[in-house]
């Protein structure tokens, strides 16, 4: 049972059951109680249909990839991880690959960033996720070479404000470097943790 649940259950209790066992016992003419009572009623009624909307609220959660790799990026450049995983109310836009706040709380987003074999020295690429256009986050993606995949994350927990931005925003590049794609490689998520009323 949760902690809801216990706690109506106690409400219920002393609102409704004590007053009644009061009445009963000392053998009164309740029809002076019963109005008193079915306030109580209406009112807890309307904090159970609060309770039950909140919880049956659907999830805020994406997660998109790039679905090609991106080549040659620059400073200033933003990724857009075009090809949606999953996009729960559709607040992830995989047009400008932005995510839209839809609801005052505390979110959680990762930035995963891979990088093919690099035989060549002295390459890197640094990637930010931004909120309403300031940084929160930095994935680094810097090697000298290495001959295998390179992957990198950066995740975040922030709280936002409904209508705030969330975009992820290419602040560093030093050599020739291409961020993979096609597959889960390269990815952007997010998720609510927790609404705030
Ligand atoms: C991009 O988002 C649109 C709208 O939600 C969706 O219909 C489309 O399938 C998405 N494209 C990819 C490649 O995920």
């Amino acid at each position: 049972m949760s902690i809801t649940e216990n706690s109506l259950i106690l409400v219920l209790h002393v609102t409704l059951v004590l007053p009644l066992e009061g009445i009963l016992l000392q053998n009164q003419d309740c029809t002076q109680c019963i109005a008193p009572l079915e306030h109580q009623v209406a009112l807890l009624q309307q904090r159970l249909e609060t309770l039950e909307q909140i919880a049956n609220q659907q999830p805020v959660a994406f997660s998109a990839e790039l679905s090609t790799s991106l080549a040659h990026p620059s400073a200033g450049m933003s990724i857009v991880f075009d090809k949606v995983q999953f996009n729960s109310g559709n607040f992830y836009n995989n047009k400008t690959g932005t995510f839209y706040c839809p609801t005052s709380g505390v979110y959680y987003f990762s930035l995963e960033l891979s990088s093919s074999a690099h035989p060549q020295s002295g390459h890197s690429l640094h990637a930010k996720i931004m909120k309403n256009g300031s940084p929160i986050s930095i994935t680094i993606l810097d090697s000298d070479s290495h001959l295998s995949y390179l992957r990198r994350t950066s995740s975040v927990t922030t709280q936002l404000a409904q209508g705030d931005v969330i975009s992820v925003l290419i602040n560093f590049v030093v050599g020739d470097i291409t961020v993979t794609g096609g597959g889960p490689l390269s990815t952007f998520s997010g998720f609510l943790v927790q609404r705030i009323q």
